[in-house]
């Protein structure tokens, strides 16, 4: 297995604090991975020492096999964007990207430019190219501060909290531009973020970190299907029919739990469905519908959060 980025054993103190507690993940080339937790969990740290802008405590944190020191070559392969968005007020949006540009040695004045245009259009910032960034929204220059990223062609990009500060069309940009990096050019993405739904529509698997420690790192079907309990809903034609289904369900051995609501009756088994529905034909019952209702990343995340373990 070809591991883009490999943490084992990470711990950071600051000041005799530990903030991270022997953190161990793997991320795949192409995958896009989410990195979620509360605030203070220790994502951002995590980033920093990827990026070999802080020293780990001890354990290892590499990137395409290396840890990143100041001037390692690998560098040059890797897309950054970290709260602050690295950019220059008093120049425009196109001298900004220019100057990145020419930082990763690319000489070319009209390769360049054409680079430069092209991501300028891919943020939707071409029309104001020209314009300093200093009068810049903060949405425009998290969107420039992505162009900037992308600027080197990077084969991994670390991404914490891409998109805080953008409104819902420009999340959207983002969220179908990386999702497209990911699939179609194989980058690997390893992004932090608050937004559960955002992490739910693009990222493959997520760990949940909290106070420093990893707390769940799956797939999010996996994740979500762990978590979920074996629950059935039905409706059933009326109130009656609903009555008289509950008296006979909840004397059924593997029925754990079953309640009424009105029409509506909510089961936990203790075995697959298929059973359920044989016993329910058996009695003719008169059904509207069944649902397997699933739960959400945002659920399983903030019931990972309240357990703390
Ligand atoms: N330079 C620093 N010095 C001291 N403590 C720090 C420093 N940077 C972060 N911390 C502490 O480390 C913990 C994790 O912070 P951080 O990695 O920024 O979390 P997150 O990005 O998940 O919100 C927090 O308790 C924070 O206060
Ligand atoms: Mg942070």
């Amino acid at each position: 297995m070809e591991w883009v980025i490999e943490v084992k054993n990470l711990v950071k103190d600051f000041n005799g604090k530990r903030v991270l507690h022997g953190i161990t993940f793997q991320v795949v080339k192409g995958d896009l991975f989410g990195y979620l937790g509360p605030n203070g969990a220790g994502k951002t740290t995590t980033i920093k020492i990827l990026l070999g802008l802080l020293k780990p405590t001890s354990g290892k944190a590499l990137v395409l096999g290396e840890p990143l020191a100041k001037n390692s070559k690998i560098r040059s392969r890797i897309g950054v964007i970290l709260e602050s968005d690295g950019l220059f007020a008093r120049f425009t949006a196109f001298e900004n990207l220019d100057f990145y540009a020419k930082i990763y040695g690319l000489k070319n004045n009209a390769e360049r430019k054409r680079r430069i245009m092209k991501l300028l259009e891919l943020v939707n910032l071409y029309e104001y190219r020209n314009v300093k960034v200093g009068h810049f929204s903060r949405g425009m220059k998290r969107r420039l501060a992505f162009a900037r990223a992308l600027i080197n062609n990077p084969r991994v990009l670390l991404l914490d909290e891409p998109t805080s500060g953008l409104d819902p069309e420009a999340r959207n940009l983002v969220r179908n531009l990386l999702t497209k990096l990911s699939k179609e050019e194989k980058i690997t993405i390893f992004l932090t973020s608050h937004d559960l739904n955002e992490i739910q529509k693009i990222c493959s698997r997520v760990a949940i970190l909290m106070n420093g420690k990893i707390l769940a790192i799956d797939t999010i079907d996996n994740l979500i299907k762990n978590f979920s309990e074996p629950l059935v809903e039905i409706s059933f034609i009326d109130e009656n029919e609903s009555q008289r289904v509950y008296e006979y369900l909840k004397n059924l051995t593997y029925v754990i739990d079953c309640k009424r609501y009105g029409e509506k009756i909510s089961v936990i088994l203790n075995k697959d469905q298929s059973k359920l529905l044989q016993d329910l034909l058996e009695i003719n019952a008169r059904i509207r519908e069944i649902t397997k209702p699933r739960k959400t990343l945002e659920e399983v995340y903030l019931e990972l959060v309240r357990r703390g373990c």
